[in-house]
Formats: structure tokens, C-alpha cells, sequence
């Protein structure tokens, strides 16, 4: 199948500053993807079926039931447990990556005295939930953002001897991947288990077979309908509270009692999001047609031309590994005397071009690629930490997808190459409190979106 593939709203035209509406060039693949056509079409044929899951003796409740459990069986096949090797894992679909870890650390049931081994290069939703219940040791990077297969081994064998090790497939914000089946086999090798974060990972290369634990989200495969998923050894299910009591999840219920009933049902309390699941069968069995070799050989030419072509215009600094490393395809850059958040907002109200901007929910990571010192990180903290998040540091992120095309990429080069010439912007920008900057305009625009955060996430 060739690539690349339209997405639902590809076509949309979005008001920009001079009066004229433009086609969206949407270059934020790595927060949230719009779905796939076949997705929706998935889902609308299966809406009219709606009904209750694992709750009803109706035709309706039988077949969305069976459609439930044939996207958890796409998930395990998805994540490479298609049956054919001795494990027996359970797929818990979930609401996206952030509530799956949240969801196995607690069935982890971990104390402060344990160890887990995290690298500084995750996102939040990988470092949160386990630094605020164990003890975390964390694997450092360097300057361009990488670490080694020995930075990994020094910190598993490091003592106390850690539970498990938890690391991202790849980095939402240079895209970088470690070379995560040799990470895998070494920590096994130890008796570690691994969690692999495949947020990133799951639309663009195939999920790590290997991993005890993979986690990820279908709003960043073209799924956005509300499903994750947690995959895991059916063991790690099977005893304990689950992350979640309620409905579904029991065999028996007293006044003062519970008899929980088996994974993966005993981690899926209350209504499941079974349209939720269609989707992610759906994307999950396009991305299978496409196969990964397309999908790989377009996201190789696009972060190709991204990463390249944004490091040729002057002023442009492209953050993470070297251009010669085999990156996802994206790219977070500064621009020399543009504030970041500035560029993003001229992006967009400008040349109708979405990125993201700011930190990109993994602080600890964007201040090493930066290159910020222990004064620069203090002082900006102090700030934040008396409410003033204007000094917060950050970049500019442009992120693709299964439909970029090398026109997208063209008209980011260009508008940023015009930004960086110093070309005066066509009105007046504001920055609010957040940080964030808006044009002195709404004509077209929502206009409540400053009051409601529309721009910047605070990370
Ligand atoms: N969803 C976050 C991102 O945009 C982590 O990268």
C-alpha cells in the first residue's frame, strides 16, 4: 500500500491572520492523531450494534462482547503475543498510556524500598507514577539525548538490585529509540523484568515481543477514541486488588466482601470502552495491511527531510542525536532569538501549521537537551514554583504521521525559514501568563481559547 494514507480532517482549512483560511497542516502526530478513515468507518458500522459488554443476554450485548474481545485479542497479536511463543499474557484495554502505567504500578504494589530503574529521556506519564511510590534510579543521558547499552547495565547492576526496569520505545521529543530488544535481553538476563512506554513506538515500528510490560495509546494511532492498552504476564493480574473496584471486575460481592474474578475482566471494572476498542482493532488491523516496511521506509524519508531540512536554516537548532540516527520523524528545535512559544503561535496564526511547543511533558529531559545548567534549571524552577511560567524553557516540536506528505514538511521549512529571516510578523503577539503567545486577533479564532489553555499544556 503506498503511503502516505489521508486522514479523517486532512482537507480542513483553518483561519489564519491576513483574512485568508488555509489548509491545516497538522505536524503534532506525536500528542494526538486524527483517525484513519477506516477507523471511522469501523466505528459507525458497529455503532447501530452498541451495547452493553460482558452485561447481556441480548443479540446486541453478544456481538459487541465478541467484538470487544476480538480487538483485545488484536492488541495481543499487535504487541506480538500472537499465541505461537509459551506466554500467557492478558491484554487490559484501558483509557491510554498514562492510566496503563498508573494501572500497573499500583498492581505492582510496589514501597519505597524498591528500586526502579527509569532513564531520564521519558515522558511524564513514565516517570510520575513510579517516582511518587518507589525508588527510582535513573539512567542519565548525554548531551545529544542518547545513552548506551552499558549507562543501562550500570544502573540494573547497581545495588540495591532494582524490580523491574521501565523505558520508553522511543522518545517523544527527539524520536530517538534505544536499542531497546539488546536493553530487553540485558535485563533479563539479570532477572529484571521491563516495561516498554510504546507511546510513541506503536504507530511506527512493531512493539517489543520481549517486554514483560508494554503500554500505549490509540489517540497516537489513529484511533483517537478513547482506548489503551496494558499488556502483561496474566500473572501479574491474578492476585491482589485490582487498580479499579466496581462492577465486572468481582465473582462475589458482600457487604463485607469480595472475591475479585480473573484478569483481564478483574482489571477492567465498570463499562468497558468497547467503541473505543473497535477503533483501535481497526487501526491496528490497517497498520497490519500497510505493513512495516512502508511504514517504516516513509517515516525514515520524512525525518529525513524534517530533521535536515529544519537544521539547514540558519538560526535553527535541532535537538537529540546526530542527523545520521534512525529517529521517528520528529523534530523539537529552538530558534536563535525567537521565543519557542512565539514560533509556535506564528506557525499556526500565521501559515495554519500545527506543532506543539513548550516541554512536552518530559521536563527533566527537554532541560538536558537544551543544555541548561543547575543555575538556569534553579532559577526557571523558582519562578514556576511562585507561579510565573514565563521563564519556563522549551522548543518547537513537528511531529508526523501515516498521512505527512513532503508538501507538509515543505511549508514548515518555509515558514520557519521566513520566521528565522527576521520578516516581521503581519500583528502584534501577546504573551499571557502561561508563557504562551497570542496574535492581537480572533476574528475566526475561538476566543476563549486563552482563558482555557487551548496553546500550551503546563506539561
Ligand atoms: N502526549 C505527549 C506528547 O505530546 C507526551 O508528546
Amino acid at each position: 500500500m503506498k503511503l502516505p494514507i489521508a486522514l479523517v480532517g486532512d482537507e480542513s482549512v483553518v483561519p489564519c491572520v491576513d483574512g485568508v483560511s488555509r489548509r491545516y497542516v497538522g505536524l503534532d502526530a506525536g500528542a494526538s492523531t486524527a483517525a484513519l478513515p477506516s477507523v471511522v468507518n469501523r466505528v459507525m458500522e458497529f455503532l447501530p450494534s452498541y451495547s452493553s459488554v460482558h452485561r447481556g443476554a441480548g443479540y446486541k450485548s453478544q456481538f459487541a462482547t465478541s467484538r470487544y474481545e476480538d480487538a483485545r485479542e488484536a492488541a495481543l497479536a499487535f504487541a506480538g503475543r500472537d499465541g505461537r511463543n509459551e506466554r500467557d499474557d492478558v491484554a487490559i484495554i484501558c483509557r491510554n498510556t498514562t492510566e496503563a502505567i498508573n494501572h500497573l504500578v499500583y498492581r505492582l504494589n510496589l514501597h519505597e524500598s524498591d528500586v526502579i530503574v527509569a532513564t531520564v529521556i521519558e515522558h511524564h506519564a513514565n516517570l510520575l507514577p513510579w517516582s511518587r511510590v518507589a525508588t527510582c534510579r535513573y539512567v542519565e543521558c548525554g548531551v545529544d539525548g542518547t545513552f548506551t547499552l552499558d549507562d543501562v547495565t550500570d544502573a540494573l547492576d547497581a545495588l540495591p538490585r532494582p524490580r523491574l526496569l521501565t523505558i520508553s520505545g522511543a522518545s517523544n521529543i527527539t524520536g530517538w529509540m534505544p536499542p531497546i530488544d539488546e536493553i530487553i535481553h540485558a535485563a533479563h538476563a539479570r532477572g529484571i523484568q521491563v516495561m516498554v512506554d510504546g507511546a510513541q513506538l506503536a504507530a511506527h515500528r512493531p512493539l517489543p515481543s520481549n517486554a514483560d510490560f508494554v503500554v500505549w495509546s490509540g489517540h497516537k494511532m489513529y484511533a483517537p477514541f478513547g482506548a489503551g492498552v496494558l499488556v502483561g504476564p496474566r500473572s501479574a493480574f491474578t492476585h491482589g486488588d485490582p487498580f479499579l473496584a466496581g462492577g465486572g471486575a468481582v465473582d462475589l460481592v458482600d457487604l463485607n466482601e469480595v472475591v475479585w474474578t480473573m484478569p483481564p475482566d478483574r482489571e477492567e471494572a465498570g463499562s468497558p470502552n468497547v467503541v473505543g476498542a473497535v477503533a483501535l482493532h481497526a487501526a491496528i488491523t490497517e497498520l497490519t495491511n500497510v505493513g512495516w516496511p512502508a511504514i517504516i521506509d516513509h517515516d525514515r524519508h520524512l525525518a529525513r527531510a524534517l530533521r535536515g531540512g529544519l537544521s539547514a536554516i540558519d538560526g535553527v537548532r535541532v535537538l537529540g542525536p546526530e542527523l545520521s540516527c534512525d529517529t521517528l520523524p520528529i523534530a523539537t528545535f529552538t530558534l536563535e532569538g525567537v521565543p519557542f512559544a512565539l514560533v509556535a503561535a506564528r506557525l499556526s496564526a500565521e501559515f495554519a501549521i500545527g506543532v506543539r511547543h513548550g516541554c512536552f511533558c518530559a521536563h527533566p529531559y527537554l532541560t538536558r537537551l537544551l543544555g541548561l545548567d543547575h543555575d538556569e534549571v534553579a532559577r526557571f524552577q523558582m519562578d514556576v514554583r511562585h507561579g510565573d511560567r514565563q521563564s519556563m524553557p522549551g522548543a518547537v516540536r513537528a511531529s508526523c504521521g501515516i498521512n505527512t506528505t513532503d508538501d507538509d514538511i515543505q511549508q514548515l521549512l518555509d515558514a520557519v525559514e521566513i520566521i528565522a529571516s527576521g520578516s516581521a510578523p503581519p500583528c502584534t503577539y501577546h504573551q499571557d501568563p502561561t508563557g504562551d503567545y497570542f496574535p492581537e486577533w480572533t476574528d475566526g479564532w475561538p476566543v476563549d481559547v486563552r482563558s482555557r489553555g487551548g496553546s500550551c499544556a503546563p506539561g
